[in-house]
């Protein structure tokens, strides 16, 4: 398989941060599971600093950074406090998500359409900066068009009602939501965006969405954080990386 073909995972840890914090304490250490992703053949790290600090810490981004050798693409909302903390570390990517407090994961896609200026102010320093500036969005035809005006490199499109749909047993939805997915990357792709994807997805939701070849790079993390209680964490993302190679087949 050419490089050029190659889907990208990017193991998502926040959810090691969570166990820590649920006692707090130094242990299950996110660091010491990032660098356990790079050697099952993680090609990106991703970690979430959420304004409440809820599981990634401050310290966290710190580390992470001093210790990777594959990019770090960094999930922020779009607030002024994040801007500072990215232009100090110059991560990678930058992906912008929509962020509540009362949520427990991120629940949609940022509405970039109803506050274009604002994004595009937001977004600039960041480019200048050398970050790939991502979004986190629906696949929604008005969200991938406000995205690509307001300077994005980048769209990751919301799998989450996809997989959803697929654990509540609603074949009609689901089919509905990946024909959605499908369509969205290729017109993402047509406009010149580079198109990831991803919350929600596990083994059994993973291959039909890593099969659009429009699609870079998958973002994964609740469900291996899981999985890495039973098998493991190399094996669990040896097993992904096995089922998106063979989707893409
Ligand atoms: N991509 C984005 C933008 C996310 O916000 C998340 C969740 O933090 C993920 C991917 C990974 O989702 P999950 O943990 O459900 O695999």
């Amino acid at each position: 398989m050419s490089a050029e073909g190659k889907l990208r995972l990017g193991v998502n840890i926040d959810h090691v941060a969570t166990v820590r914090n649920a006692r707090g304490g130094a242990y299950p250490d996110p660091l010491r599971a990032a660098k356990l992703a790079e050697e099952a053949g993680a090609d990106g790290i991703t970690a979430h600093l959420r304004e409440d600090r809820r599981h990634i810490s401050d310290a966290d981004i710190d580390g992470l950074i001093e210790v990777l050798t594959v990019p770090l693409n960094f999930e922020m909302a779009a607030t002024e406090e994040m801007q500072r903390i990215a232009l100090r570390h110059k991560p990678h990517a930058v992906c912008l998500v929509p962020e509540k407090r009362e949520e427990r994961t991120t629940e949609g896609g940022l509405e970039v359409a109803r506050e274009e200026n604002r994004l595009a102010h937001y977004i600039a320093p960041l480019r200048e900066a050398g970050c790939r500036v991502s979004i986190f969005i629906a696949a929604d035809r008005r969200q991938i068009e406000a995205a690509h005006r307001v300077g994005a490199e980048v769209v990751e499109l919301h799998t989450g009602a996809y997989c959803d749909a697929h654990g509540e047993g609603d074949l009609v939805a689901r089919d509905r939501e990946l024909a959605a997915l499908r369509e969205m990357s290729a017109y993402a792709h047509s406009l010149g965006l580079e198109v990831h994807a991803g919350h929600g997805l596990t083994y059994d939701t993973v291959q039909p969405v890593a099969a659009f070849s429009e699609v870079r790079e998958l973002n994964i993390g609740h469900f291996l954080i899981g999985e890495a209680i039973f098998r493991g964490l190399k094996p669990a993302i040896t097993e992904m990386r096995r089922l998106m190679d063979e989707a893409r087949r």
